[in-house]
């Protein structure tokens, strides 16, 4: 282990961890270390640049608190949370609705509301109507399912932002009826800029991106036996729509409100029907990706 080259030095180093008992562990840091190293050939690093992106590494970490998780923020932009959502969809034994990214804005405890109620307690706007069915893959209902919602207010703020924490807004969680309905008053959203002030908008302005995610509603359901389902419906008019800054829209999870619902259990609203179906749970999974920020700071 003496004399290393710009390639040896790789192999060096993959000996050195090739003791390592977890098995996973060996897998995944082995493929880590082979692709940096790669990496810092392919691009010629410099020491000035290696200090750079640590320095950047710290200030991300620093930018963290118990309502904002920058490390989320940077996995998002640079797709690694897309892409393990589609990896994660994949070892599905069942597959249902699309999934979506969970994004930094989820929190544990929203009030649990009553079907038919709005999410909008303190915010005002462009009301919608959202309802429909969760069943399972076959279409056969899944009786009081969770449903939990969340989404900015009309002008593209969460709560935590405009609030600082201290108060919950434009989120809840509902319980299906006996036939897997749902149907809650809500505003209709807004696309926003994800947070810009810390080191990720600094990286994201660089690249000359726009930072933005086009409208959407986020939706975290759930019923026993079946695989969780995280994932967000998006308003197909939005300019973004096809250029999501972190990579969370499909096809299928794209709407449109309609003005006039003949089948709409409240009248006299702009709404939107989706059912969502749950793949069968292979076990002890969640498909999350991401988490409520206070909840990973809290395991620290
Ligand atoms: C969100 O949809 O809430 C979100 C997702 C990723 C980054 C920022 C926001
Ligand atoms: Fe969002």
């Amino acid at each position: 282990m003496r004399d290393l080259t710009t390639t040896s030095v790789t192999e060096a180093v993959l000996t050195q961890m090739g003791q390592t008992p977890d098995p996973r562990l060996k897998q995944v840091m082995g493929s880590l270390v082979r692709h940096l190293h790669d990496f810092a050939r392919d691009v010629n690093l410099t020491p000035d640049e290696w200090l750079q992106a640590i320095g950047f590494l710290t200030q991300v970490g620093q930018t963290c608190t118990p309502t904002r998780q920058e490390f989320i923020l940077l996995s998002d932009i640079l797709g690694i949370s897309a892409l393990v959502n589609l990896l994660h969809d994949k070892t599905a034994v069942e597959i249902g609705t699309e999934s979506s990214l969970l994004g930094p804005f989820y929190q544990q405890d929203a009030p649990a509301l009553a079907l038919g109620d709005s999410i909008a307690a303190h915010s005002a706007g462009p009301e919608l109507l959202v309802y429909g069915q969760v069943t399972d893959k076959s279409g056969k209902p899944l009786a009081h399912a969770s449903v939990q919602v969340w989404q900015t207010d009309a002008d593209g703020a969460y709560d935590v932002q405009k609030f600082d924490g201290t108060q919950m807004d434009m989120r809840g969680n509902f319980a299906c009826d006996a036939d897997g309905r749902f149907h809650f008053r809500t505003l209709r959203p807004l696309g926003y800029s994800i947070p810009l002030d810390g080191p990720v908008g600094t990286l994201v302005r660089a690249q000359g991106r726009h930072g933005c995610r086009p409208a959407h509603i986020h939706f975290l359901i759930g019923a026993e036996g079946y695989r969780e389902l995280v994932t967000a419906l998006y308003l197909g008019d939005d300019k973004y729509v096809d250029s999501d800054t972190v990579f969370g829209v499909s096809t299928p999870l794209v709407i449109t409100p309609r003005d006039v619902d003949p089948d709409a259990p409240v009248k006299g609203l702009p709404s939107v029907r989706y059912d969502f179906r749950l793949g069968i749970a292979a076990g002890g999974e969640t498909g999350r990706v991401g988490a409520d920020p206070a909840q990973i700071l809290a395991k620290v």
